[in-house]
């Protein structure tokens, strides 16, 4: 192997931290050599912290109607092909009493930007799931909203929230989204949902439309300095009713590089084998996971629903019955060694 390229792998694994420049080195110069080296580090790291658990996240995708209209989203507002759905907060929260029968001790509620679900809805149904199961974790992702409603929500249970990124660069940003939507807020709403206390998760689509070595190694740098608790990264997948319709898609092993370095960079991390690396290649979830991974996130929507909260197209597991997911995961995780656990599944940032 170029003798830089072990020389940066080795660095990043000893010192979690490497330059602008030398993360653009690691991209420029990938080989299949140089991603089998970072995957078995990777995982190693992934071991030592986790063992060989892997932790569920049951996910509610509650909304598809979004007020905004990302150029890559299949539920853009723009996309007039796509029968719009809400569940009511008692639809929600029996999704999450299948889930706890399940074994599942964390629940996502996800849903498009949608102004229906007012602070005081959200903030009801919260602390409904909270007082119920108080064993649970709440991670929200709902995107940008204020301060003030970050904290409420916060404080009637929520633990955790979602909000990728997307990428770390303020052009690339505006290449991805219409001029309504701000970079700047993006990064300040992730900086407010930190100083609140929540685990915040950030990332990025790899292979998204205009996105280049340098934009990527900003996005690794921007992972480094922020070390969010979670990090969410797939390959962009074209939605046949979007303006990227024909950009291809990110493939498995750019997304299984990036999975590998981002588990180097922040040991600790929560790193999700995304249920879009599931839908490009049939065993995508298994290699993530073999690739530095430890989060599995099943889909706990009513399966009425699931065919419309599409953000690309051929989204997997949209016909399963949720106890069917959880088995199939089970079998899979066994396959390659790993054990999906009963557990909230917590950052462990203490064990280094
Ligand atoms: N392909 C892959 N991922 C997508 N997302 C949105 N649209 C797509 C797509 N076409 C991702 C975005 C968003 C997350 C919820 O899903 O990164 O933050
Ligand atoms: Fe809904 Fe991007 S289209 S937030």
């Amino acid at each position: 192997m170029d003798g830089k390229l072990l020389e940066l792998i080795e660095r990043l694994e000893r010192e979690h931290s490497l330059s602008v420049d030398e993360y653009e080195y690691l991209i420029v110069n990938k080989t299949d050599e140089a991603q089998a080296l970072l995957a078995e580090k990777a995982s190693a790291v992934s071991r030592r912290i986790y063992g060989n658990e892997i932790f569920l996240r049951g996910i509610v995708e509650f909304s598809n109607i979004c007020k905004n209209d990302c150029y890559y989203c299949g539920i853009r507002r723009s996309n007039a092909n796509l029968e719009r759905y809400r569940l009511s907060p008692d639809e929600i929260f029996r999704c999450c009493e299948e889930g706890y029968e399940l074994g599942l001790r964390t629940f996502v509620l996800q849903s498009g930007e949608d102004p229906y679900y007012t602070d005081d809805i959200l903030a009801d149904l919260v602390s409904k799931i909270h007082g119920r199961f108080p064993d649970c974790a709440i991670t929200l992702s709902l995107g940008e909203r204020s301060r003030e409603s970050y904290q409420r929500l916060f404080d009637a249970g929520a633990n955790r929230y979602l909000l990728r990124h997307e990428t770390a660069d303020k052009a690339h940003y505006e290449k991805l989204h219409p001029a309504e939507m701000s970079f700047d807020n993006r990064m300040h709403c992730l900086q407010v949902l930190r100083e609140i206390g929540y685990d915040v998760g950030a990332g990025f689509m790899v292979g998204s439309p205009y996105q280049t070595t340098r934009t990527l190694a900003e996005d690794l740098k921007f992972l480094e300095d922020f070390k969010p608790e979670m990090c969410g990264i797939g390959p962009f997948i074209p939605h046949k009713d979007t303006p990227f319709r024909d950009v291809p898609a990110g493939t498995l092993d750019w997304t299984l590089y990036f999975l590998s370095i981002i588990r180097l960079i922040h040991p600790p991390v929560l790193l999700p084998a995304t249920t879009a690396l599931g839908t490009i290649d049939p065993r995508g979830r298994e290699k993530g996971v073999e690739a530095g991974a430890n989060v599995i996130m099943p889909n706990l929507s009513p399966t009425e629903v699931r065919e419309q909260y599409k953000l690309y197209n051929d989204k997997i597991c949209t016909g399963d019955e949720s106890a069917q997911c959880r088995h199939c995961l089970d079998l899979r995780m066994s396959t390659i060694g790993y054990q999906i656990v009963t557990d909230r599944g917590d950052i462990r940032k203490e064990v280094i």
